[in-house]
């Protein structure tokens, strides 16, 4: 441990770190000025480079998708904001990418010079890069507690479906008092938690309900359908 810098990372279930910062889109106050919807908070590591400027189109191109969950988007790099405005200008008057083209990145993008966002956050991670934010990705709820954390390499651009699937995922538990299996897509049955006890689970499972199905004391699921989803937690 001698020598060894320890460095703090917010967690899942945590309120998310407070700062101030310079954007695209003029000054934010975080997560204060976001509180009541929900927000992806996600880092880039650097301007101009192909990776990135293919996740910038494909996130811009979805905005309105996630702003129908009440999610806004907030980007960083550790870039100035003069290169910031240069490269997304140069992304609507010059880029033409998988059928998107004129593309205008609307929500803001942190300039992080200093990098004290991104540490603040753990975004950099010295055994990938010293001078370049990793792809991180924090989803923030209302309340302003991170809910979920992903982070990606500099060389894997992320999946865009997934981080949708995600606010929608912790959107229906949050409504139903239920969690999802693996791979889950609205629609599909949703898991029923675990009661209390074994007894109770077991008894639980004895009891007949229309589109409950158990595996096992532990397991049961139910239906939930994509209708009762949407018209729970989609914005009117
Ligand atoms: C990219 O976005 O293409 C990229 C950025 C930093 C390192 C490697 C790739």
């Amino acid at each position: 441990m001698e020598n060894q810098e320890v460095i703090s990372m917010p967690r899942i279930g945590e309120t998310a770190p407070e700062f101030k910062a310079v954007t695209t889109q003029g000054t934010i106050n975080f997560p204060s000025d976001f509180k009541g919807s929900w927000v992806i908070l996600f880092s880039h590591p650097a301007d101009f480079t192909p990776v990135c400027t293919s996740e910038f189109m494909t996130f811009a191109s979805m905005e309105s998708q996630f702003a129908e969950y009440n999610c806004k988007l907030v980007g960083l790099s550790v870039d100035g904001l003069y290169s910031h405005i240069a490269w997304l200008r140069t992304i609507k008057e010059k880029i033409e990418y998988k059928e998107m083209k004129d593309v205008e990145v609307k929500f803001p993008l942190i300039e992080d010079i200093t990098m004290e966002v991104a540490q603040k956050y753990g975004m950099m991670m010295p055994g990938e890069s010293n001078t370049k934010a990793v792809r991180a990705v924090f989803v923030i709820d209302p309340k302003g507690i991170i809910r979920t954390i992903i982070y990606y390499p500099l060389s894997l651009g992320r999946n865009f479906d997934e981080l949708l699937r995600v606010v929608i995922a912790l959107q229906t538990a949050d409504a139903f008092s239920i969690a999802t299996p693996a791979d889950w897509r609205p629609g599909d049955d949703v898991i029923i938690p675990t009661a209390g006890s074994c007894g109770v689970a077991k008894e639980r499972m004895e009891t007949k309900e229309e589109g409950k199905k158990c595996y096992d004391w532990f397991f049961c699921t139910k239906e939930l359908s994509k209708e009762k989803i949407m018209s729970e937690i989609k914005k009117k």
